[in-house]
């Protein structure tokens, strides 16, 4: 059977059953999906035979790159001694206990417990539930509102999805869960006035936090949320002036800090949280993805000292939670994963080399006629395609550049993701000179190529 009758086919049973996530299905319908066959090292290869050097680590996810037998491994041993129990009932099992003791290891000092479960959405719904009980706790049920930002993603249930500020996920499913404010979203090259600096946009973005506080009133407020670098929004940097501001503010009103973790966590930043890199002090962390490197499902949130005092001051069961929290695979490959991680020394490495590289290999595209910034902290980054470098215009219709943009990458056997017309990446940990060479040289051909496909609409 040749590859092309394959990949029909395959194309074919997938419009036939398949509905995918955040996806327009007539027009997938019409082109069919890339079908992705094989992971090795920082490549996936598709059923044409093509490899594809995955700048985006899967979904932010593969932190140590595909085919990693000894993850492999630690599932198959895992699988033998025990595949499945559940962690109610007052019951627990090794991979558990271990897991949630290294992650409290590696987060702040003041979370030390975790609530497990297997997706980000999963992890933020267990969140929001924990925050609003522990003001139960506290005697102040009033404070139920959570405060997040436009644009911010925090999973796509009801609950999470309410909580994210993209109003396209809340199209769907209108009215959204209540209880839910957004304000503006820290993003100094599409937001700031003429003339603003970065320090003074940082500083307008977050005291947006406390007017909103006091528009709900400071006694109706439970927390405030937000990913330490908004990923899936466009890989929004926020200036420095912008966590001390909103960690300040966040003091003054007594209420609690959730750091949505699901793309930062697991050394994209170069700390094992990105709340580190900040200085910021989250009193919950939501974690996902790159736990496992996305081999197996596995999320979670390590919460406060403070917050688990007031669940055990309560003699009554906290009801909530999942079949598969803890599942002892995950937590076995979770382990695994992070012991790579430490033994590969991946999480330094992002600052003194590979996030260095990243942000140099981003650089040489500043001068582009169609690109009006480059940003990256760690290893996320982003290009902003516009249509006047001068005033920042935009194209027309946004969105459509940026996919010409993704195409002309992957004809390049390189995957960027496009948010409109910002592109971003985010790529596994263990790059090295020779795929930072290799991703330069497709980003100058697309670039390239979708210039001359829209030049008409570009001021020179
Ligand atoms: C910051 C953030 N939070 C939550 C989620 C939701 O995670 P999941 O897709 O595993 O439910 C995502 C997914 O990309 C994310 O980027």
């Amino acid at each position: 059977m040749s590859n092309r009758l394959q990949t029909k086919q395959f194309q074919d049973l997938d419009s036939q059953h398949h509905l995918h996530p955040f996806t327009t299905h007539q027009s997938l319908r019409a082109t069919g999906p890339r079908v992705i066959v094989k992971g090795e090292g920082p490549y996936v290869f598709d059923s044409e035979g093509n490899r594809i050097l995955d700048g985006m680590a899967g979904l932010w996810t593969t932190n140590i790159g595909y085919g990693r037998k000894e993850l492999a491994q630690a599932a198959y041993d895992q699988i033998m001694e025990l595949p499945f129990y559940n962690t109610f009932f007052k019951t627990t099992h090794p991979p558990v206990v271990l897991l949630a003791r290294k992650l409290a290891e590696l987060a702040p000092a003041n979370l030390n417990q975790v609530f497990f479960g297997s997706s980000g959405s999963e992890s933020n719904d267990t969140a929001i539930r924990l925050i609003r009980h522990y003001w139960v706790l506290k005697g102040e049920p009033k404070r139920r509102i959570i405060i997040s930002r436009h644009n911010a993603y925090h999973g796509s249930t009801i609950a999470s999805g309410s909580m994210g500020g993209m109003t396209h996920v809340h199209r769907h499913s209108y009215p959204m869960y209540e209880g839910f404010r957004h304000v503006m979203d820290p993003y100094w090259y599409g937001d700031s006035f003429d003339g603003e600096t970065p320090e003074a946009f940082g500083l307008r973005a977050a005291r947006a936090i406390e007017e909103e506080i006091l528009r709900c009133g400071p006694e109706n407020v439970a927390a405030f949320a937000g990913e330490p670098v908004q990923g899936a929004g466009g890989v929004k940097i926020a200036p420095d002036t912008y966590w001390p501001e909103a960690q300040r503010i966040i003091n003054k009103y007594g209420i609690l800090l959730l750091a949505d973790e699901v793309i930062t966590g697991f050394g994209r930043l170069g700390t094992w949280f990105a709340s580190e890199h900040y200085g910021i002090r989250p009193n919950l962390i939501t974690f996902a993805k790159a736990a496992t490197s996305g081999y197996v499902p596995l999320s979670g949130v390590i919460v406060d000292d403070m917050i688990v005092e007031a669940l055990m001051a309560e003699n009554d069961d906290f009801n909530h939670g999942y079949t598969f929290s803890g599942h002892p695979v995950a937590c076995a490959v979770a382990l695994k994963n992070l012991e790579i991680m430490e033994q590969e020394r991946l999480v330094p490495r992002v600052k003194e080399t590979t996030g260095p590289a990243l942000a140099r290999m981003l650089e040489r595209f500043k001068e582009h006629p169609l690109v009006g910034e480059v940003r990256s902290v760690g290893m996320m980054g982003a290009i902003e395609l516009v249509a006047d470098k001068k005033t920042r215009r935009r194209f027309d219709d946004p969105g459509r550049v940026g996919l010409i943009c993704r195409d002309h990458f992957f004809q390049e056997g390189f995957i960027m993701r496009a948010v409109f017309d910002t592109m971003v990446c985010a790529p596994p940990l263990t790059w090295t000179d020779a795929q930072f060479d290799e991703a330069g040289a497709a980003i100058q051909k697309a670039l390239d190529q979708t210039f001359a496909d829209v030049k008409g609409e570009v001021t020179a």
